[in-house]
């Protein structure tokens, strides 16, 4: 039973605060879950609270949150089983009383629910993935890592927000973390050789003044290509292009010229045809919908089109999605629609509508690993989580060796299984 909850305002990956939450059962287990946040934010997102009070971190404070989880939301739990998480989330999501999160915040709420599953997760004696995916969660997933910052994330003149490895070809995880670092380190000195900054982007790629998009897939290829491995086949590269981020009034601003929705989808086909690319997110505005059905209907069949702003991780906005076929994968972000049980029923809808999921960290992040756990016991397959440096990217990769270590011989790398262009 849950005896206490407690919050305090901690720091994230970027200096900016943000929330921690502490869960004490009744057998005297202690557990602590960190909240994420984003920079390329969708518009559909449930709310992050922050205090607006600009003599505090420029007004970035969460004190507000804090007090929530000490004042409302963990007195609403007192007493309550912790193993049931349904119930939890649903107490949470009554509390805070609107459709958004966005009296008590999303941030709030999410640190409660996850602290509560870690602390059930420890109380039964399990391991997160374990207790939350049962005897058959055992797909470690593929990693896809962010080798190349641009968009929000990096203060370069690259548009595409993030430009992945997906070392597909591996027979473990831990082979494919080895196999996308040491591609990692080539890059790095491929671009010191062309005379490129190395300086990193908030998800620990290199953020290179790169002229065009084109070259930073040529980047990629010539990295892997040194580091000894077969593009493609080996390793295969994917975008986060964050499209809603150029968009305005109907039109995309990209490499400097205007762009409609058509003249961008025939643009991602080349690229398709050029590249050994298996997955492409986030490729039109968050509420473009018929310019995604379109695209999805051109591309579908060969690459996953991933939707993080258009979805949202929200069951509502991911039903419309499989109805509309306006994509064929989800992002899964805890922080976006604020509770695991929410997070647990996207999931669930996407893979029963034979939607592929990736889940995903956010460019603020912490050093909580709870993804990590969630990919396993759901059998997702795909996670991003940054490039293979700096502590808080690392720290979800770092706990899938521990989860594959431990699943011994149960454990299975899904490699290029994961993604459509190879499933038919
Ligand atoms: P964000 O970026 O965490 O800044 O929103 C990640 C993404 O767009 O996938
Ligand atoms: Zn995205």
């Amino acid at each position: 039973l849950i005896e206490a909850v407690g919050a305090r305002e901690i720091l994230d990956s970027r200096g900016n605060p943000t929330v921690e939450v502490e869960v004490l059962l009744d057998d005297g287990i202690v557990q602590r879950a960190a909240v994420p946040s984003g920079a390329s934010t969708g518009a559909f997102e449930a709310y992050e609270l922050r205090d607006g009070d600009k003599s505090r971190y420029s007004g970035k404070g969460v004190l507000k949150a804090v007090a929530a989880v000490v004042d409302e939301l963990g007195p609403a739990l007192e007493g309550v089983d912790a193993s049931e998480q349904r119930i939890i989330d649903e107490i949470l999501i009554e509390v805070d009383g609107t459709e958004n999160k966005s009296r008590v915040g999303a941030n709030a709420i999410l640190g409660v629910s996850l602290a509560v599953a870690k602390a059930a997760a420890d109380s039964a004696d399990l391991p997160l993935f374990r207790y939350l995916g049962g005897p058959n969660a055992h797909i470690l997933p593929v990693p896809l890592f962010n080798v190349i910052n641009g968009g929000s994330h990096a203060d370069n003149g690259i548009d595409c927000q993030e430009f992945f490895l997906a070392p597909i070809g591996a027979s473990s995880f831990s082979e494919a973390l080895r196999w996308g670092t040491e591609t990692y380190h080539v890059l790095k000195s491929e671009l010191l050789k062309a005379g490129y900054a190395t300086g990193l982007g908030d998800e620990g790629g290199f953020a290179p003044d790169l002229p065009s998009n084109r070259e930073g897939l040529d980047f990629l290829i010539t990295a892997i290509e040194k580091a000894g491995f077969t593009p493609g086949t080996d390793i295969a590269l994917g975008m986060d292009v964050a499209a809603t981020e150029f968009y305005k009034d109907g039109v995309y601003r990209f490499e400097n010229k205007d762009w409609s929705a058509e003249e961008l989808t025939a643009y991602y086909a080349e690229l398709v045809d050029a590249y050994p690319i298996v997955t492409i997110e986030d490729p039109l505005d968050e509420d473009s919908w018929e310019a995604w059905q379109h695209l999805t209907e051109q591309l579908g069949s060969k690459i996953q089109i991933v939707g993080d702003d258009l979805f949202v991780t929200n069951p509502t906005r991911l039903r419309k999605g499989i109805e509309l076929k306006a994509a064929n994968s989800l992002l899964v972000k805890v922080n976006q629609i604020g509770t695991l049980s929410e997070t647990l029923d996207a999931v669930d809808l996407a893979h029963r509508s034979g939607f592929t999921s990736m889940f995903s960290h956010r460019s603020g992040e912490t050093e909580d690993t709870t993804i990590a756990d969630l990919v396993v016991a759901t059998n997702s397959g795909q996670i991003k989580s940054g490039a293979p440096a700096r502590s808080e990217r690392v720290a979800k990769y770092n706990q899938l060796l521990r989860i594959e270590e431990e699943l011994g011989d149960a454990a299975e790398f899904i490699g290029r299984a994961a993604f459509p262009r190879f499933k038919g």
